[in-house]
Parts: structure tokens; C-alpha cells; sequence
């Protein structure tokens, strides 16, 4: 049924075991972001040794490559966990060069008590926004569970998807086309939003509040980062395609739930100008104002 609201035992909205356009998409972008992941990951594993690693929602293992191919030798066992079959299949083949390395099927949501801690570093991204609202919380607690006791530290990046916005480099101002591809943007969000009953627009401020909740009940002292505007450039045709790889995977749910809304918005009118990018068109798209949250035991 096209207006069924899922509930929150929702697949992950972009099952990829479904989907390898999703996969494609997901690779690319890890190959546009992992620098910067890198960069605020590598302080946390700098001249410690013997750590005890745990990335969750591992995904394919692309950012899970990149820590080791960097920590290597900082690390005495990494486990990724993912809910998707497909995915931890991905990370289990791309990760099997290393000895200290387990993946595992695990939900986030019900299936943390399985994994045996305490881990040194958990981190996450691209997470929470995925997850039910009314269980974040509870899943960051089980999280904080698993910490060690001794400085253990969790690393979780959220975007905020509110600052979507594209501008021309080259020439230093929007092209023609990027107020009607936020908004195109914003409302794919939103309805995708609607459809799942998840929250795409989760803002620094609101992540904060579930964190300082969760934490208070552990002894956790923590800080919220606001890294700032994230700003990914796209040059190449490729990296234009995977914000247009990106809607097409979003494109049934999509459908369903404006037809469920009774909204004419034609799906491949609000692509258009995502398309409409020139291939000599070098389109910086600001749409991550990264909140990174370090929260310790101590
Ligand atoms: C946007 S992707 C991010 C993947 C990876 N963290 C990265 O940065 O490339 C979200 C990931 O969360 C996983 N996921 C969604 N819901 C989950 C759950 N309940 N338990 C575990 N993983 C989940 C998905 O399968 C997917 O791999």
C-alpha cells in the first residue's frame, strides 16, 4: 500500500541488497568524504596502542579501509557492524586483508547486547538520521554501555540536511539552477522523511539534546563540534551523478509518498536541475554543516 506508514521496524530506507545504485552512490561519496572523516578520526588513535575499535553502520567497509590502511598498527581488533546483509558482505571482502577484522549483521536498534565490549573507540556516521527518532536515545545508551571505562570514546558525524545549497566556484555565485534544486532537495527530504517516519532534518541542536540525555544517565563527559560548513566540490561528471544516483534511489519511496500525500510534484521535473549541471560546470554543493559529537568515559 502506497500510504502505509512505516513503522520503525522499517528497512534501512536504502536497502542496498535491493539496490546497487544506492551502493554506487554510497562509494562515492566516501571517496568525497573520507578525507575529512580521516582528519577528525586520527587524533583518537595517534600514539595509543592495542585499541579495540567498533566503526557501526559500517556500511561496505570504505571508511572502515581507509582507519586501517591509517591505524593499522594502533589497532588490536576492528568489528564493523551493518543491518545490511548486502553491505556487510561488501565490508567482510574488502576488509578480509586484515587478521584483526570482524563484521557482523547486527540491528543497532535491538542487537547491540550481542557484541562484546568494551571497545576503546566507537564510532558511527551517517547513522542516527536513519534511525527512529524515539530510539536514539535509547541507542545511544547502549552504545555508552560498551565504552570502556577508561577514557573510552564515541565518534558519531551527522549531517544537517537543512543546509543543502550549490554555488559555481568559478565563477562565485549560484548557477541558475540551485534554488530550484534546494528546494527540489528539501522537499525529497521531506517526503522521504514523512514516508519512513525518520527525521532527515536532524539539526546539531536536536542531535545535542540526545546525547546530553543519554549521557547524563552514564558518567560521560562530552563535547559537541560543529566542524563548520562542509563543503564538497563536484567536478567531474561522476561526482555530479552521484547526487543524481542519490535521488533515483530514493526514487520509489519517493513516489509512494507523494502520491500518499496527494502532491503532484512530478519526481522527474525535480531532477531536472540536478541534470541540468554542465559537465565544464564546477559545482561546489555546501550541504554538510558536520556536527561531530566526541563523548568519553572517564
Ligand atoms: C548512509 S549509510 C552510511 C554508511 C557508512 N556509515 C558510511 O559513512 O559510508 C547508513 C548505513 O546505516 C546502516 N543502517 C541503517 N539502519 C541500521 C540499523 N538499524 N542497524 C545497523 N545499521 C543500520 C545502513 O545499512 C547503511 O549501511
Amino acid at each position: 500500500m502506497p500510504n502505509e506508514k512505516h513503522t520503525s521496524n522499517s528497512k534501512y530506507m536504502y536497502d542496498t541488497s535491493a539496490n546497487t545504485v544506492e551502493e554506487v552512490r554510497l562509494a562515492g561519496l566516501n571517496s568525497l568524504h573520507n578525507p575529512h572523516t580521516l582528519s577528525y578520526l586520527k587524533p583518537y588513535f595517534h600514539n595509543k596502542n592495542n585499541l579495540r575499535v567498533l566503526e557501526i553502520a559500517c556500511g561496505g567497509g570504505y571508511l572502515a579501509e581507509n582507519v586501517l590502511d591509517s591505524h593499522s598498527r594502533n589497532i588490536s581488533s576492528f568489528t564493523g557492524i551493518d543491518i545490511d546483509p548486502a553491505q556487510v558482505k561488501l565490508a567482510t571482502h574488502r576488509l578480509s586483508k586484515y587478521h584483526t577484522v570482524n563484521i557482523a549483521k547486527l540491528d543497532v536498534l535491538t542487537e547491540l547486547e550481542q557484541l562484546e565490549g568494551p571497545f576503546d573507540i566507537i564510532y558511527c556516521r551517517w547513522l542516527l538520521v536513519h534511525l527512529p527518532k524515539d530510539k536514539i536515545e535509547e541507542v545511544l545508551s547502549a552504545i555508552f554501555k560498551l565504552l570502556s571505562p577508561e577514557n573510552g570514546v564515541f565518534l558519531c558525524d551527522e549531517c544537517d540536511n537543512r543546509k543543502v545549497s550549490f554555488i559555481n566556484r568559478t565563477e562565485h555565485r549560484a548557477p541558475p539552477q540551485a534554488s530550484i534544486a534546494t528546494k527540489s532537495w528539501k522537499n525529497i527530504s521531506k517526503a522521504l522523511m514523512t514516508h519512513f517516519g525518520n527525521d532527515l532534518e536532524l539539526t546539531p541542536e536536536k542531535i545535542g539534546s540526545y546525547f546530553d540525555r543519554a549521557a547524563s544517565r552514564f558518567h560521560m563527559s562530552g563535547k559537541t563540534t560543529l566542524e563548520g560548513q562542509y563543503q564538497v566540490t563536484l567536478e567531474t561528471k561522476e561526482q555530479k551523478n552521484l547526487i543524481t544516483l542519490g535521488y533515483e534511489s530514493s526514487k520509489e519511496p519517493l513516489i509512494q509518498s507523494l502520491q500518499a500525500f496527494n502532491n503532484k510534484v512530478d519526481f522527474l521535473e525535480l531532477m531536472k536541475p540536478f541534470y541540468a549541471c554542465r559537465e565544464d560546470e564546477d559545482i561546489q554543493i555546501k550541504f554538510l554543516l558536520e556536527t561531530v559529537m566526541s563523548f568519553q568515559r572517564s
